[in-house]
């Protein structure tokens, strides 16, 4: 069975097909010719899985899952939350401005806690109208400062709940066994063997 994968990005996608397995073939946005810019307007992680994964079945027929990520700190209402890929004004996927704007708002806060949320939409063809969410979450604390050097995004300031390092620290195999994003991504793959 084939169904499409939202992303170009080569990380996830290895990672969501060693846990299919040949069970699917996850093909991904440059394998049916998809180079639009889906939009990605919706103002929760549900919204923009939900408005990516509709857009490809609803311009490309074929059934589809997509994902929306973000990170999520208790003491400052939940922000970077949705905005967390663009939370330093003015950039785009810029880390190390990410990292240091959220370093400088939590500078005089006691409560540290945080949590990575992903939330995966599934939409088939069949179901013009309908769709499934999947969530992921791995709860942890905003470290200090940055330490270590794996991994991408947040990885350097989030320490995940029962360990001392960062998951820039704690490295790969680690991280993937335990992350918001493995965890919903094994929820849709026992859904979708079923
Ligand atoms: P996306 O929805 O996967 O593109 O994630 C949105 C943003 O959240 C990314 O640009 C990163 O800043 C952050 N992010 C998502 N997943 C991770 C992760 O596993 N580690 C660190 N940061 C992440």
């Amino acid at each position: 069975m084939k169904i499409v994968f939202a992303t170009n990005n080569k990380h996830k996608l290895d990672e969501i097909r060693s846990i299919l397995g040949s069970r699917f073939e996850i093909l991904s946005l440059n394998d049916i010719g998809c180079h639009a810019d889906i939009p990605e307007t919706a103002n929760t992680l549900e919204g923009n899985a939900i408005q990516k994964a509709r857009y490809i079945v609803d311009n490309y027929g074929y059934d589809c899952f997509a994902d929306d990520t973000g990170l999520e700190v208790s003491s400052l209402g939940g922000e970077p939350g949705v905005h967390s890929a663009r939370y330093a004004e003015g950039t785009d996927h810029n880390s190390e401005a990410n990292m240091q704007k959220l370093l400088r708002c939590l500078a005089d806060k006691d409560d540290r806690c945080a949590q990575f949320r992903t939330v995966i939409c599934l939409a088939r063809k069949e179901d013009v109208a309908d769709y499934t969410l999947f969530e992921g979450i791995v709860k942890g604390t905003i470290a200090k400062e940055k330490q270590g050097t794996e991994g991408f995004g947040y990885d350097p300031i989030f320490v995940p709940e029962g360990y001392n390092e960062s998951f820039a620290q704690l490295g790969m195999d680690i991280k993937n066994g335990i992350s918001h994003r493995a965890r919903a991504v094994e929820k849709l793959a026992r859904y979708l063997v079923q």
